[in-house]
């Protein structure tokens, strides 16, 4: 059967790194509560004019180079991302553009922090239907661009950053023992709008707008989200805590990671937690994770994967892969 491996990873951080006591500076905040609530220490901020297509175009082609693979190689490209440059055109075809692909297709997918699962998910369908060959999966965005720095109880949350994998089709025996992609499941719930949103948009205000969170209510949901769509996962391949290697969630924040994980009976030693580096990066935080730990020489070839996230709309899913 035919399945989707990933080949290559990367990612890129801007340069700008505002700490905890930078932000308490600006707001009624503290080192204490931030790290105590969150796991956060730091984030990066994108500079003037540095955008969400600069940066996941800087995860791309980190993402190219450790596949070892050339742009041209790319027939396909999806851009998971809340924070487009422009309203259109798509982030994905200015990556497409800024790596000099002419061929191929190029689009965005809007699922919030769910966006790199829901990204890669389609890439999956795109290359095992033989449509596509290869695709880079990127999760990139500005979320500094859209919050409001005089909320406290959502400017300390977030980060700006990007990461991508390359994907490709190959032949495998269709069992799960196979190298790649073994499941993925997506789920959406739109009744959910008002406890995560922008107050802004092209339809409504023709502005871009901020970001407003009812954290409270978003974090007594997202636990058993997550672990719903772990379950199915768990339940498609017959993988389950004990058996998996790795476990990347979406890196929102340290107690609803830990939470999950416990919950599940996931040990503590197989998390990749990597938030206290860059805060909530939305769609870009488990490419991030990932390319991290698989760097760092962490997550090896052949071992098995969890990845999950949740996030407005609401949307949350899971996949399950062997790198
Ligand atoms: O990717 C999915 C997107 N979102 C999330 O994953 C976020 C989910 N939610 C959360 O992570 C948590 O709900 C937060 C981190 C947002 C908040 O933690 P919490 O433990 O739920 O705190 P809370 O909202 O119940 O607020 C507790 C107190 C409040 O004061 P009072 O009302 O108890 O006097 C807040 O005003 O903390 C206060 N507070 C702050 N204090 C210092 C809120 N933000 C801050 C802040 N600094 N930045």
């Amino acid at each position: 059967m035919r399945r989707s491996r990933i080949v290559g990873v990367g990612s890129y951080l801007p340069a700008n790194r505002v700490t905890n006591e930078d932000l308490a500076k600006r707001v009624d905040t503290s080192d204490e509560w931030i790290t105590q609530r969150t796991g956060i220490k730091a984030r990066h901020v994108a500079a003037t004019g540095e955008t969400t297509s600069m940066l996941a175009t800087k995860a791309a082609t980190r993402a190219l180079e450790h596949a070892g693979l050339k742009a041209s190689d790319i027939d396909l490209i999806i851009v998971g991302t809340a924070t487009p440059d422009f309203t259109f055109p798509a982030v994905a075809t200015q990556v497409q553009a800024n790596l000099g692909i002419t061929h191929g297709v190029a689009f965005d997918v809007a699922a919030v922090c769910s966006g790199f699962v829901f990204a890669l998910a389609t890439a999956d369908r795109f290359l095992t239907s033989g449509a596509n060959k290869r695709a880079l999966v990127i999760g990139a965005e500005t979320f500094s661009r859209i919050l409001d720095w005089t909320d406290r109880t959502t400017c300390v949350l977030f980060g700006d950053g990007a990461g991508a994998v390359v994907l490709e089709a190959y032949d495998a025996a269709g069992t799960p023992d196979d190298q790649g992609i073994l499941t993925t499941h997506l789920r959406s719930d739109g009744r959910h709008r008002e406890k995560l949103y922008v107050d802004g948009g092209p339809s409504t205000t023709g502005t871009v707008g901020h970001l407003r969170m009812e954290g409270r209510e978003v974090f007594k949901h997202a636990v058993g989200m997550i672990t719903d769509v772990i379950h199915d996962a768990f339940a498609a391949t017959g993988y389950s805590a004990g058996t998996i290697d790795w476990f990347v969630p979406h890196q929102a924040n340290r107690r609803i990671i830990t939470a999950s994980a416990d919950k599940l009976g996931i040990a503590p030693e197989k998390v990749v937690l990597t938030v206290q580096d860059h805060g909530n990066t939305s769609a870009a935080s488990i490419p991030l994770a990932l390319d991290t730990a698989i760097r760092d020489g962490r997550i090896r070839k052949g071992q098995v994967v969890l990845i999950e996230a949740m996030g407005g709309g609401f949307t949350w899913g899971s996949a399950l892969f062997r790198l």
